[in-house]
């Protein structure tokens, strides 16, 4: 069978980009691979973590997978510094990517911003050890927002140089999944920047765990302009406040964004906001409640990682064993 891996950061403020482009599609497509869900809590170091937050949101993204429908007595469902491969495998592909690659990769030049000489070296080579994520198990396909798109194409590099340089197809080529109607959902403040975690205004966001009330106030001051819905999708040219509403409406309904218009093309913004928040109510408020119900009971949590890791563990030693000894390193032991 097919395999898939893919990973989220415990870094807090889960939103609906994340769940929309990609915690939503992992539960989506368990029946056709099977599949190993990652929280990078290693990923999530490379910039300062609170010790005691970073453990709390481990088990909130872990609950995040569960609440979605991720079936753990069939998938893997494990936190990345449990199994120590990862690290190993990351060295071996910080030897092989290259400094010109990584100086490549747009993600960085964002999170590190105009204070590059201060970012850690960890955020430098972020991408690799995603790499490492996704090979140490030959996983074949990653599900993924489309902000990911250039991490993998980067993997997709690793992979072919290392099988190049050692002349053995070790490694499978990954296919990224990016798929739904919300692949990139923006910010309710300013539709030309990516909803995310990090951005300092709660308002900008829906959480994982905002309630009903939350989630209409935070849909009533999402920017908008002045004019009524466009009718056609043609109409979300210059409008990108409209266009992300309307896509967030269509992913949430899973029908097309041409559907959304064809009820509220020409209407009001405040008509089709009142609607929005009802369907985002509806859709996930569920998965908001099933969260808090297993964050409350974090030993259930904290069991179903425990597994998960062990047999992660069991797919990935092999595997490393193999590298190591394309590699050349000297197996004594
Ligand atoms: P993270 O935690 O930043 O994001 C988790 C997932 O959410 C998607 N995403 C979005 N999708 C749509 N609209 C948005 N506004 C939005 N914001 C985030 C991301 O694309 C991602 O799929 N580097 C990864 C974590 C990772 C990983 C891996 C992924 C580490 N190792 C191996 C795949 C395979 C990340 O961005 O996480």
């Amino acid at each position: 069978m097919k395999r898939i891996f893919s990973g989220v950061q415990p870094t807090g403020n889960l939103h609906l980009g994340n769940y929309l482009g990609a915690i939503r599609n992992f539960a989506r497509l368990q029946d056709d691979y099977e599949c190993i869900y990652c929280v990078v809590d290693m990923h999530a170091i490379t910039v300062w973590q609170d010790p005691a937050a970073l453990k709390a949101n481990t088990r909130e993204v872990t609950a995040t997978f569960l609440a979605a429908g991720v079936d753990p007595a069939k998938h893997i469902i494990f936190n990345q510094s449990q199994v120590p491969a990862h690290a190993e495998l990351a060295w071996i592909f910080n030897c092989v990517a290259r400094l010109g690659w990584l100086n490549r990769m747009t993600q960085f030049k964002e999170k590190a911003g105009k204070h590059r000489e201060n970012a850690s070296a960890g955020l430098y080579v972020y991408p690799v050890l995603m790499a490492a994520d996704i090979l140490l198990y030959k996983a074949t396909h990653v599900p993924v927002g489309e902000d990911q798109k250039q991490h993998l194409e980067l993997t997709r590099d690793v992979a072919q140089k290392f099988n190049n340089d050692f002349g053995r197809e070790v490694f499978p080529i990954v296919e990224p999944l990016i798929f739904g109607e919300a692949t990139r959902v923006m910010s309710l403040r300013d539709g030309s920047k990516k909803m995310s975690k990090s951005d300092p205004s709660d308002y900008s966001r829906i959480t994982m765990t905002d309630g009903p009330d939350e989630i209409a106030q935070k849909i009533r001051k999402a920017k908008t302009d002045p004019l009524p819905l466009p009718e056609t999708v043609e109409g979300f040219d210059g409008r990108p406040e409209a266009a992300n509403l309307i896509t967030i409406y269509a992913a949430l309904a899973d029908i097309t964004p041409e559907a959304v218009l064809g009820e509220y093309g020409g209407q009001q913004f405040s008509d089709f906001k009142k609607a929005l928040t009802d369907m985002a109510v509806e859709k996930l408020g569920p998965v908001g409640q099933e969260m808090q119900r297993l964050m409350a009971d974090p030993a259930h949590v904290d069991g179903i990682l425990k597994d998960g890791a062990e047999r992660a563990e069991a797919l990935a030693r092999p595997i490393l064993a193999e590298i190591y000894d394309v590699v050349g390193f000297l197996n004594v032991r």
